[in-house]
């Protein structure tokens, strides 16, 4: 099975970015680490990162019969892009969204997720671990 880890705006700074909240790993390290990980546990897995609405739409599109499903760091869209929820609502790909951070003690704006309610489920707050439990939760779903 093949999986797809989209990240998005900011996300390339990983690494250098808010050091404090984010962590030290970059994107790459983290999409090397991530890649192994599924490939040790049965899957595949094929990277994507951008910090623009319409190309992550355009990759959630794409998805559709590729992807046995997405693993998704929304960034800040996460708190009110509509057209991301409306494009994982209208394929039929599970996504399991990620923060590195936890959102929860942070700005009252990072508390909302306006995709949460059409994602298969949430994991936050546990660094970029969070990425490698949402493959392990594909592969018991996909039980591998
Ligand atoms: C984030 C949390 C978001 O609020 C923030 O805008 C990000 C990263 C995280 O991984 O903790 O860009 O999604």
């Amino acid at each position: 099975s093949k999986l797809l880890l989209i990240n998005g705006p900011n996300l390339n700074l990983l690494g250098t970015r808010e050091p404090g909240i984010y962590g030290n790993t970059t994107l790459k390290d983290v999409e090397d680490q991530i890649t192994k990980f599924a490939n040790e546990n049965g899957m595949e897995l094929s990277t994507f990162q951008s910090n623009h609405e319409g190309q992550i739409i355009d990759a959630i599109h794409d998805s559709r019969m590729k992807y046995a499903g997405i693993i998704f760091n929304p960034g800040a869209f996460t708190h009110y892009s509509y057209a991301i929820r409306d494009a994982i609502a209208s394929v039929d790909v599970p996504v399991i969204e990620v923060h590195i951070s936890n959102v929860h003690k942070r700005e009252e704006f990072r508390h909302t997720s306006v995709l949460a309610p059409v994602c298969e489920g949430q994991i936050v707050g546990l660094g970029i671990t969070g990425y490698k439990l949402a493959v392990i939760a594909f592969k018991e779903r996909l039980s591998l």
